[in-house]
This record gives C-alpha cells, sequence and structure tokens, in this order.
C-alpha cells in the first residue's frame, strides 16, 4: 500500500476510510456547524480518513457562492480544528466545498441542491453516496426531508447510499418524538438514519465497555452485590451563552438528561453484548432504559433548580433570568438531578443518581460507581474516621482517565487508615491525542457504522424516564442555586435522606 504523507503515524484508531461520497450540510452557517462540523471535516482530511473523490455541500439561505462559502469554512476550520494546521490539506479539500444557496421550502433551491449531486457524480467521482447532516431546528425537520424526498435525493439504491444525520434534540417529549421518528423513517430507511448523541463519540465513554468487557477485574464487582449506587455527573462552569431561544424552551433536563446523561447510564449497566456490533450494543443499551424506574417520591428524589448571580473563577456571572433572551420570570431549570433504578437482576435495589447544570463550580463529566463499605473492619473507629467507600471513577472529560479510590495505611507506628487515589490518565498513558468526538461520529456516519448512534427505540425508551419528570415540575419554581456553587441544597438533601453525599468531583 503506498504510505499516506498525511496520516499521522502513531494513529492507529481510525484507519477506516469511507467510499467516494458527498456530505451535505443544512444549517451551515450555524453554530454547530461552525464548531464542531467544519474542524471535524478538515480534522479528518488532515488525518487522511477522506476519501479522495469526496465533496462538501452547504446549504443556506445566504446569498453566498462557493468561495465565500470556502472562507468561512476555512476560518471555522482553522480556529476549531483540533489537528495542526495545513494549508495544503485545506486547499484540497477547499477544491471539494460547494454552497447552494436557498430557503427549506424553495423547490428550486432543492431541485439545484439534487442537480449538483449529480454533477459530482460526474466531476468528484462521488459514485451518488451522500450524507445530509441536519443541523438545523427540529421544527424544520419535516420540511427538509418532504423535499428530500420529492427530489428523490433521500433514495438508496444498490448503487449508492443516502444516509442523514439527526441532530438532538429528538422531539420535546415522547409524543413528538414518536411523531419526528416516524417522519425520518418515512423518508429514510431505518438504517440510513444516525441520530447523533456526541457523547458516545468521546474516547472515555467508549472505553467504559473496554474497561468492563476486556478485563477480568471490575466484572466481578460491578453489580448491586457489591455497588452501594452510582453517581453520574456532568457539570458545567459556562451558562447558556447566546442560546437563550433554544434552552428556554428546553432545559436541562430535555437538553442533557433526556440524552448523555441515560446513555451514559444504559452503557454502565448495560450487561455484556454478544458482540460489539450496532445491533447488540444497542439491543444491550435499549433494555437498561426500559429497565430505568422512577422514585414515587420525586418531591425528594427529582430536583430542578436555576442559577442566580453569583461568582465563577473570580468572575462576577449573570444569573439565569438576567441572561440575554431569557424572560426574567423564567421557571427553565439550569440544573437537573434525579434517583432513577435500574430494575434488572444486576441492578435491583442500586440507585443511580443524575445531575447536570450549568454554571456549577467546573466543568467534569463522571461516571462514579460507590462501592459499599466494607462488612466488618477489625480497626478502632478512631482510625478510620477519614475512610470513605471504595469508589471507581471513569472520568469522561477534561482529564480523561480513571480512578480507583480506596483505603490505605499511613506510615507510621499505629494503624490509621486513610482513603489514597490511583489514577490512570489518558494523557499519560498514550501519546495519540482523542478524536474529538464528531470526528469520530462524521467519519462513522460515511462509513455506515452506526454503533455509536442511538436507536429510535432507544430515544422514545428515555423519553419514557423523561416525561413523567417533567410533568411533575410543570407550573413548579426550579430551586436557586447561587453561579458557583454545586446546585440546589434540595439535591444534597435527596442524597442525605439516604445517607449519601453527592461526590465534590
Ligand atoms: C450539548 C448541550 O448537547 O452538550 C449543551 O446541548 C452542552 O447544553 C453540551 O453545553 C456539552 O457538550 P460537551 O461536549 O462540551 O460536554
Amino acid at each position: 500500500m503506498i504510505p499516506n504523507p498525511l496520516r499521522d503515524p502513531r494513529d492507529r484508531r481510525l484507519p477506516r476510510v469511507p467510499e467516494p461520497c458527498a456530505l451535505v450540510v443544512f444549517g451551515i452557517t450555524g453554530d454547530l456547524a461552525r464548531k464542531k462540523l467544519l474542524p471535524a471535516v478538515y480534522d479528518l482530511a488532515n488525518r487522511g480518513l477522506l476519501p479522495t473523490n469526496f465533496a462538501m455541500l452547504g446549504f443556506a439561505r445566504r446569498d453566498w457562492g462557493d468561495t465565500e462559502f470556502a472562507e468561512l469554512a476555512r476560518d471555522a476550520a482553522r480556529q476549531h480544528a483540533r489537528t495542526p494546521w495545513r494549508e495544503e490539506v485545506w486547499e484540497r479539500l477547499a477544491a471539494s466545498v460547494h454552497f447552494v444557496q436557498g430557503s427549506f421550502d424553495d423547490d428550486n433551491a432543492f431541485d439545484e441542491l439534487a442537480e449538483a449531486l449529480r454533477e459530482l457524480e460526474g466531476s468528484h467521482g462521488i459514485g451518488g453516496n451522500a450524507a445530509f447532516y441536519l443541523s438545523i431546528p427540529p421544527s424544520m425537520f419535516p420540511v427538509v426531508l418532504k423535499q428530500m424526498q420529492r427530489t428523490g435525493m433521500a433514495e438508496s439504491t444498490p448503487d449508492r447510499w443516502r444516509r442523514v444525520v439527526v441532530e438532538k434534540p429528538f422531539g420535546t417529549d415522547l409524543a413528538s418524538s414518536r411523531e419526528l421518528n416516524s417522519l425520518v423513517d418515512s423518508v429514510f430507511s431505518a438504517d440510513d438514519v444516525f441520530r447523533i448523541d456526541h457523547y458516545l463519540g468521546k474516547e472515555t465513554v467508549q472505553n467504559l465497555m473496554a474497561l468492563r468487557f476486556a478485563n477480568t477485574l471490575f466484572e466481578p464487582v460491578w453489580n448491586g452485590h457489591h455497588v452501594d449506587s452510582v453517581q453520574i455527573t456532568m457539570a458545567e462552569d459556562v451558562g447558556i451563552g447566546g442560546r437563550a431561544g433554544f434552552y428556554e424552551k428546553t432545559g436541562a433536563a430535555r437538553d442533557v438528561l433526556q440524552n448523555h446523561l441515560l446513555q451514559l447510564l444504559a452503557l454502565t449497566a448495560m450487561e455484556e453484548p454478544v458482540e460489539f456490533s450496532a445491533e447488540e450494543i444497542r439491543t444491550e443499551k435499549l433494555k437498561v432504559l426500559r429497565a430505568i424506574s422512577l422514585p414515587d417520591d420525586l418531591r425528594t428524589f427529582a430536583v430542578r433548580g436555576q442559577y442566580e448571580q453569583g461568582w465563577l473563577a473570580g468572575q462576577r456571572a449573570h444569573g439565569y433570568r438576567q441572561e440575554e433572551g431569557v424572560d426574567a420570570a423564567s421557571t427553565t431549570e439550569t440544573y437537573a438531578a434525579v434517583r432513577l433504578g435500574v430494575e434488572t437482576r444486576r441492578w435491583a435495589g442500586v440507585p443511580f443518581y443524575l445531575r447536570t447544570g450549568k454554571r456549577l463550580p467546573r466543568r467534569v463529566t463522571e461516571i462514579a460507581l460507590v462501592f459499599k463499605r466494607a462488612p466488618h473492619l477489625p480497626f478502632a473507629d478512631t482510625d478510620t474516621e477519614e475512610l470513605g467507600n471504595n469508589q471507581l471513577v471513569v472520568r469522561v472529560q477534561p482529564d480523561e482517565g480513571v480512578t480507583l479510590k480506596f483505603g490505605s495505611k499511613v506510615p507510621g507506628s499505629v494503624m490509621e487508615v486513610r482513603d489514597v487515589s490511583m489514577d490512570f490518565l489518558y494523557g499519560e498513558q498514550f501519546t495519540e491525542s482523542s478524536p474529538e468526538a464528531y470526528e469520530r461520529l462524521l467519519l462513522d456516519v460515511l462509513l455506515g457504522d452506526a454503533t455509536l448512534f442511538p436507536r429510535n427505540a432507544e430515544v422514545e425508551a428515555s423519553w419514557a424516564v423523561i416525561d413523567p419528570l417533567e410533568e411533575f415540575w410543570a407550573g413548579t419554581e426550579p430551586y436557586a442555586y447561587r453561579a458557583g456553587e454545586w446546585g440546589p441544597r434540595a439535591a444534597d438533601e435527596m442524597l442525605a435522606a439516604e445517607g449519601r453525599r453527592w461526590r465534590r468531583p
């Protein structure tokens, strides 16, 4: 094989290159496209992971030509790319970048897009294969999908594939997600639909499966006999940025709990798949999502909060209600915590505490298994005062790694036992840096590998967990917490009610 000079020789993890194809992005001028998609396309090109016959088409309302679009794409890629900037890589890519101008209800624009794709078959040899990325609000899905159906763009044939990528949120509740799913399924066949939950593209999240199923050490204690409780945290120090319009209608439970956190729970709690394939992994995750139970006492065990003005990293931070575009009396939650159960033999009786919030003291996502205490300690109480439960913590971000917390003797002549940590850090053990989640997922779409994409049944099972929470919270005021604090006091009381405490990551 001819060596590819652009592929980093140390990077062995993404060696597959897709067939010739085109990537069509709707909503190319939006935030997601600029910060994640365009840089990811560049990073893939930089690593030699895009096919030689590749084209990217942006579709948006702006009155642009290919040159203006290529300029925007270049700026975005240059600013946010993960891998080093190489002008020659960009120039090669830029020759395959095209722009189609139009609004979503404009038949002519879609005819033009279909025509552009046909032309690219000849000029760029893309073989008719194309992935359509809907980086647009869900309210726009119906019109765009109908246009694709009308123009025949959505049709896979034995000679070419057509795929669609759908960004979360997939609906706002179970009913609307069903509607959305059936709409998408009426235009694309189920195997051609890729629902993105970018947390599944994160290295550490995938490592959860390696940790559990490639080792003998952890699985024997990965159950209710040994695990006291599980805490899954996704904390952010940022506020809502410029996304008030989206966030006001969404809130933390729909934005993060419904997807990222429940997917993390599913991967933590699932049984070993028969094989590492999309079908088998998704089947195991679905079983967990269907086995989730909500607490009877939602008043104590489902807490939502909203940040008030406070201090973060020495800077004054606005309260949520003072953010631009937010209703001064808004009851949208920026924090959500809930205690869930997983009604399986492995997990019966083990609480899964999930929490997410904005304007918390730091950005951290982690999954912590808190083990039961030793049934008997042959030491004096005073010698083990600082001894907590053993914990295994998978840190998804930042400082990706795994920490094991256990008791150890303090050096000295008395038998004092104290907690210590044993750390595995990605940054220390591996020389390769992790691909960005979108880099990995975009490549998987082009390869047609659906392993890391939730199936519609998973999305619906997740909404079935969220709907009762939303119903319970409707019309109530969220608890207040100060920006820079770890959420409202009620969330601490939720764990205290069962004699536990949140970890302070
Ligand atoms: C998105 C949410 O899905 O995930 C955002 O809509 C959130 O509100 C973001 O900020 C966090 O992603 P990451 O990868 O930075 O942890």
